[in-house]
C-alpha cells in the first residue's frame, strides 16, 4: 500500500473553497478552447456534459443549501486535440419563472425559503423541478435530470431546452425518476440505461426500467416492473450487476410537519435512525422471482462506485457491492449558512465493501478506502462486472473530513493508492472517466476533472491519464462554475 501525493499535504484556505459558490454570469457557445499547460490528445473525441447548480442567489437572498441552485449544463466537446465550450441553464418552469420575478418564487427541498417568513412558505408543497443532478444521453436526447421529478430535454449540440419529457410515454407527468441511472455496457445485448423511479410512505413502491441505449432503438423501453417494500424509501443510487438491481436503504425516518408548517425544506425532515441498521434491497432484473430483503451495515450511503456478482452453488451465490458510507445523514439545519460549514464537525465518506452472501441473507463488510472521499467510478464498460481499478475525489489529508482536493486511483485488488492533487488552491469536482477507443487495460483512458481554481476564482478542465494520474492538459475555462454534481462522457459518432 503506497500514498504518493504528487505535493506535500498543505491546508486549503476556506475562502478558496467558499468563493466557487456564485451564480454563473454567462453562456457561452462554442468557444473555443486552448491549453494553459500540456496538450489535449487527439484522441478524444466527443462530449463530456457536467450538471449543477448554476444559480444560487436572487434578488440578494442567497439558496439555503447548494442543492437548491437552477441547474446548468456545461458541455466541452473534443476533436481532434481542440476543445469547445458551450454551456446553459435548464430552462424549466421554475428557473424562468424566478428570472422574471427577481426573487425566489418556489421553496426549495434543502431548505431554500420564499422571502416572507413562514407565513408564506407554510402549506407551499409544490415542488420546483431544477433539473440540477445529472446529465445523460439517451437516443437523441440530452436528459437533465432531478431524482424527485421528470427529465428534462435538451439538445446535445447547443443545449437548448426542449421541455419537460416523459420518454415517450413512459413516466407519468412529475412522477420521479432517479438521477442514477446506471449504464449496462452489454450483459444482455445492447448497451442499456437502467434506471428507476421511487414512490415514498410507509410502504414505498420502486418502479424498475431499462431502456436500450444503443443503436436506431435507443430509448426504447425494453423492460418495467415494480416492486414494493416496506418503509419509506430514501433511495438517491443504486448499482446493478447482469441479474441484480441492488439498492441500500438507509434507515432514515421522514417528518414532514417542519416542512408543511413552513420552517424546513422537505430533506431537512429526513433524519437517521441511530442504531438501526438499513437494508439492501435486490430486484432481479429479470422481473421475475422474489426480491430479496437483507439487514445492511449502519451508516448512510448516497452513492455506490459499483456491484458484481459471484456465483455460487445453485440459486445461492455472493453479490457484492462497493459504496460510501457516512456514519450519519450530513444535513445543514435551518440556522446555518453553507458557506460557514465546519468540515471538522460533518461524517466523513469512506468506500466499503459488502458482500451479501444470498443464500443465507448475511452481509460482512470492509473498508476500501478510510480517506474521505465521494463521486467514485469504475471503466464504464466495468459497470456490474468485477472490476480492478477504481478513480474517486478525495481530500487532500488522510484523516478527517474537509473539501474534496485531490484524484485518487484505487487498486482494489492490492490497496495500492495513486494521487493527483489540486491542492492548496484547486478543488476537484466527481472524475468521469473516458476509456481509450480500442484500448484493452481497464486503466487505458483519461479522467476529465473540472477543478474550482481559487486563484483564479474560474473553473479549469484538467485532462488527467486514468493509469498513472499523470496530468495531460489543463484549459483554464473563461467560465466560474460553482461545485457541481454529477457529469458523463458520450462518444463522438
Ligand atoms: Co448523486
Amino acid at each position: 500500500m503506497t500514498v504518493a501525493p504528487s505535493r506535500p499535504a498543505t491546508d486549503y484556505d476556506r475562502a478558496d473553497w467558499a468563493s466557487a459558490f456564485r451564480n454563473v454570469g454567462s453562456e457561452l457557445t462554442a468557444v473555443g478552447q486552448e491549453a494553459s499547460s500540456g496538450t489535449i490528445p487527439a484522441e478524444l473525441s466527443g462530449t463530456l456534459y457536467r450538471n449543477g447548480p448554476g444559480r444560487l442567489e436572487r434578488g440578494g437572498r442567497w439558496v439555503h443549501h447548494p442543492f437548491d441552485g437552477d441547474g446548468m449544463i456545461t458541455a466541452l466537446r473534443f476533436e481532434a486535440g481542440a476543445a469547445h465550450l458551450t454551456n446553459r441553464f435548464v430552462r424549466t418552469e421554475g428557473w424562468q419563472a424566478e428570472e422574471e420575478a427577481g426573487q425566489f418564487t418556489y421553496r426549495g427541498v434543502f431548505g431554500t425559503q420564499k422571502p416572507g417568513g413562514p407565513v408564506a412558505n407554510a402549506f407551499d408543497l409544490r415542488l420546483k423541478n431544477i433539473a440540477n443532478t445529472h446529465v445523460v444521453r439517451l437516443g437523441d436526447k440530452l436528459l437533465a435530470l432531478w431524482e424527485a421529478s421528470s427529465p428534462h430535454a435538451l439538445d446535445p449540440e447547443t443545449l437548448d431546452t426542449k421541455g419537460i419529457d416523459l420518454l415517450g410515454g413512459t413516466l407519468a407527468t412529475a412522477e420521479a425518476f432517479s438521477a442514477h441511472p446506471r449504464f449496462d455496457p452489454g450483459h444482455h445485448g445492447g448497451r442499456r440505461m437502467v434506471t428507476f423511479g421511487v414512490k415514498a410512505g410507509p410502504r414505498s413502491t420502486i418502479r424498475l426500467m431499462e431502456f436500450d441505449a444503443e443503436g436506431a432503438e435507443s430509448g426504447a423501453l425494453v423492460a418495467d416492473q415494480k416492486r414494493q417494500f416496506k418503509g419509506f424509501a430514501f433511495l438517491h443510487d443504486f448499482a446493478i450487476t447482469p441479474q441484480w438491481a441492488v439498492f441500500l436503504q438507509n434507515a432514515v425516518s421522514f417528518n414532514p410537519l417542519g416542512f408543511v408548517f413552513g420552517l424546513k425544506g422537505a430533506a431537512q425532515c429526513l433524519g437517521s435512525k441511530p442504531g438501526v441498521p438499513g437494508e439492501f434491497w435486490l430486484v432481479p432484473r429479470s422481473g421475475e422471482g422474489e426480491a430479496l430483503q437483507v439487514p445492511a451495515p449502519e451508516g448512510f450511503v448516497f452513492h455506490h462506485l459499483n456491484a458484481y456478482e459471484e456465483p455460487g452453488v445453485g440459486a445461492a451465490g455472493t453479490v457484492v457491492v462497493d459504496s460510501i458510507f457516512y456514519a450519519d445523514f450530513p444535513s445543514i439545519g435551518p440556522g446555518v449558512d453553507f458557506r460557514d460549514v465546519d468540515f471538522a464537525t460533518l461524517p466523513i465518506g469512506q468506500l466499503k465493501r459488502c458482500r451479501i452472501d444470498l443464500a443465507v441473507g448475511t452481509v460482512s463488510t470492509e473498508v476500501l478506502e478510510e480517506r474521505c472521499c465521494e463521486f467514485a467510478t469504475v471503466n464504464p464498460k466495468r459497470v456490474g462486472l468485477k472490476a480492478r481499478h477504481a478513480w474517486m475525489a478525495v481530500t487532500e489529508k488522510e484523516l478527517g473530513n474537509a473539501p474534496l482536493q485531490a484524484i485518487e486511483k484505487l487498486d482494489l485488488d492490492t490497496g495500492e493508492r495513486l494521487l493527483w492533487s489540486a491542492a492548496p488552491r484547486g478543488f476537484v469536482s466527481e472524475p468521469v472517466m473516458v476509456p481509450r477507443a480500442g484500448g484493452t487495460a481497464e486503466d487505458d483512458g483519461w479522467l476529465l476533472v473540472v477543478v474550482w481554481n481559487g486563484a483564479r476564482c474560474a473553473s479549469d478542465l484538467v485532462i488527467l491519464r486514468a493509469d498513472d494520474l499523470s496530468e495531460q492538459a489543463v484549459l483554464p475555462l473563461p467560465l466560474a462554475i460553482p461545485h457541481g454534481l454529477h457529469g458523463s462522457w458520450v462518444e463522438a459518432g
